[in-house]
């Protein structure tokens, strides 16, 4: 298995494509939709374009969806939902199918959905991402990050090198035949100097300056947490997610 990493969905190489391409949104969206499934979400549909949301979602019953739209970490005007975590209960979720589109990781997934396999992955799911990958074992792999407005951001490459350096210590995974590109071995060493303190480097990330800018600790809070929900979106069909138990 070749791991390669890019910070951006603007850094993925044009004309090509992994077997295996997993979008990482830590700050929130990839942590959203984990934390919307493990609330009982039927699946989640993703937009780059919030009126394609808003007509493709009209014929959806209304009872049966909800309409999460999210831009500069704020919720949309007229959505049901922003793009916390923290939103989604059983009682709010559950059975519900959820139309989304966030300002970055929506559009990370649009960029790598022809992939053969597309999941999403954050630092709450780390450990049943690195599973999934031991077990399916893909020839290729790509970790694209979600980045913020085409710039490089922490917490998503943190993650990425996150889930590389558990698979090479879970399977014994040779360095120098798992790393693909320099941007992969750059995500281990980030993680193995940030492990024990995941929530500090949210902290000090933009984007984690920026949701505290807004007083939203609670939710970076809950992003930073490594490995408490069993849960791997998986793509089912273009821009439709869904969480098989
Ligand atoms: C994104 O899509 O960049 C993020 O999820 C924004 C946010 O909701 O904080």
């Amino acid at each position: 298995m070749k791991i390669s990493v890019y910070h951006t969905p603007e850094e993925v190489p044009a004309g090509s494509l992994p077997d295996c391409a997993i979008a990482i949104d830590v700050l929130r969206a990839t942590t959203t939709m984990a934390a919307a499934f493990h609330a009982g979400a039927e699946a989640i549909q993703v937009f780059s374009e919030l009126d394609k949301l808003l007509a493709d979602s009209e014929s959806w019953p209304a009872q049966s969806r909800i309409r999460a739209g999210e831009r500069g970490g704020q919720k949309v005007e007229g959505f049901d939902l922003g793009n916390s975590p923290l939103d989604h209960s059983p009682e709010q979720t559950k059975g519900k199918r959820l139309f989304m589109s966030t300002t970055n990781g929506t559009r990370c997934l649009q960029r790598i959905q022809e992939a053969p396999i597309v999941l999403t992955a954050a630092l709450t799911t780390r450990q049943s991402v690195v599973d999934y990958l031991l077990s399916n074992q893909p020839d290729t792999v790509w970790l694209v990050g979600s980045g913020w407005e085409g710039e490089y951001s922490l917490e998503d490459t943190v993650c990425a090198g996150a889930i590389i350096q558990r698979g090479l210590e879970q399977a014994g995974l040779d360095l120098a035949t798992t790393i693909g590109n320099d941007s992969a071995l750059a995500a281990v060493s980030l993680y193995c100097q940030w492990q024990t303190e995941l929530g500090k480097l949210l902290y000090h990330a933009s984007h984690g300056q920026r949701l505290l800018s807004k007083n939203n600790t609670a939710d970076l809070d809950y992003c930073a947490q490594l490995d408490i929900l069993d849960i791997v979106p998986i793509q089912q069909s273009p821009g439709v997610l869904v969480w098989k138990q």
